[in-house]
């Protein structure tokens, strides 16, 4: 069909390539800031219930698109949904943030699946295949999974924390026990994301939200490898399969993130030093990022300098425009509007 070879700006980027006028999307693109998400979400009683309701899912999915143009949609899902499809119990508190049946030793790893329950996760993919039926050909469509080390972060200390101490703990007084949690999670993100690619996404992030978090060694062993094994699992079997990665925070740790995981993006956050990050990336890996989300918040000329400052740093990159974190919840839809008008109008308006 020729619709399928139309060029997503996105994809040219991901395969090395720079775009003049570099593609936008945004980490949480689709979520609380926009009215109509509020009202789809106020349809259903739980949040895993607009995850696993194929419609809804797709329908929030496009809600960013349809308002604001983006380059790229990203699947509306979250990445508790794997712990929850290898039978821990997830919940959602209104306001509260994420709730699991803490992992605190040993024992309840064995209460475990080997790999995720397919029955659970089908809605997943059933919503993908319905995002594609609604997105133009030019438009990216993105899945994503959450890094073993962030997701076990969740598993373990049951909530969200401000340091991430009841998983560092464990991994120091239990490694086996730990590192057996990690393969698990290995096992079960390759699964999730070859069945994502193979339901339609075009290419899919990896977010290691937290792994800012760890020492040197840990950040390698914890970090590293498992997304090694997991980019090596996925182009096993969806050979040259797109894959982002986020390691949020890794700041001086960087270098050893992107000489071993290769990845075709590296996903900064807005706390690194963009010549530092430039400077280690090799110039056929696509850079994304990184405006800070409150400067999305505050709006007006900070939010003007701080995009022209994300944008003259990578101006000779494979570059994708991006926040460095997710979008907050009381951004105003404004203020999104002016960052894209701002990126787009980059280099002269011309088409690249
Ligand atoms: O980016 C997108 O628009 C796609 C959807 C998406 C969600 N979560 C929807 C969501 C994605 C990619 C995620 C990833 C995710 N989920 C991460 C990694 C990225 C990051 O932010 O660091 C993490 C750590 C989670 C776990 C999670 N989910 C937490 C800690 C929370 C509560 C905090 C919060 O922001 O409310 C969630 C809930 C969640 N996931 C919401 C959305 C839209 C808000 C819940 C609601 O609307 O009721």
């Amino acid at each position: 069909m020729k619709q399928d070879r139309a060029i997503k700006p996105i994809l040219e980027v991901l395969a090395g390539r720079r775009r003049a006028i570099p593609p936008v999307w945004l980490m949480r693109q689709a979520g609380r800031y926009l009215p109509e998400y509020r009202v789809v979400r106020s349809q259903v009683g739980s949040f895993l219930e607009l995850c696993f309701t194929p419609k809804l899912a797709a329908e929030v999915t496009l809600q960013p698109i349809r308002r604001f143009g983006f380059d790229a949609a990203v699947l509306f899902s979250d990445i508790l949904v794997v712990p929850y499809a290898l039978g821990q119990e997830v919940s959602f508190e209104s306001g509260e943030g994420p709730r699991l049946e803490a992992l605190t030793d040993g024992r309840g790893l064995g209460l475990l699946r080997e790999t995720i329950d397919a029955n659970v996760v089908e809605p997943v993919y059933e919503a993908i295949a319905c995002v594609k039926q609604g997105l133009a050909p030019e438009v990216g469509f993105l899945g994503f999974c959450g890094a073993p080390w962030t997701v076990a972060t969740y598993m373990v200390a049951g909530r969200s924390t401000d340091d991430q101490a009841p998983a560092r703990l464990f991994a120091y007084r239990d490694p086996a026990g730990f590192s057996r949690l990690i393969e698990i999670l290995i096992v079960a993100s390759v699964e999730h994301l070859v069945r994502q690619f193979e339901a339609g996404v075009d290419a899919v992030q990896i977010f290691d939200s937290w792994s800012g978090v760890l020492s040197p060694e840990q950040f390698c062993r914890w970090c590293v490898e498992p997304m090694r094994e997991i980019v090596a699992g996925v182009r096993g079997r969806v050979p040259n399969a797109r894959i982002i990665g986020f390691p949020r925070g890794a700041g001086s740790l960087l270098p050893h993130y992107v000489a071993g995981v290769p990845v075709n993006a590296v996903g900064l956050d807005w706390s690194i030093d963009r010549g530092f990050a430039r400077g280690i990336i090799p110039g056929d890996v696509a850079v994304q990022g990184n405006l800070d989300p409150l400067a999305l918040v505050a709006g007006g000329r900070a939010l003007d300098s701080a995009v022209d400052a994300v944008l003259a740093a990578f101006a000779d990159a494979p570059f994708i425009f991006n926040l460095g974190h997710g979008i907050a919840p009381e951004t105003p839809i404004e203020h999104v509007q002016r960052m894209i008008a701002r990126v787009r109008a980059y280099g002269g308006g011309g088409e690249s």
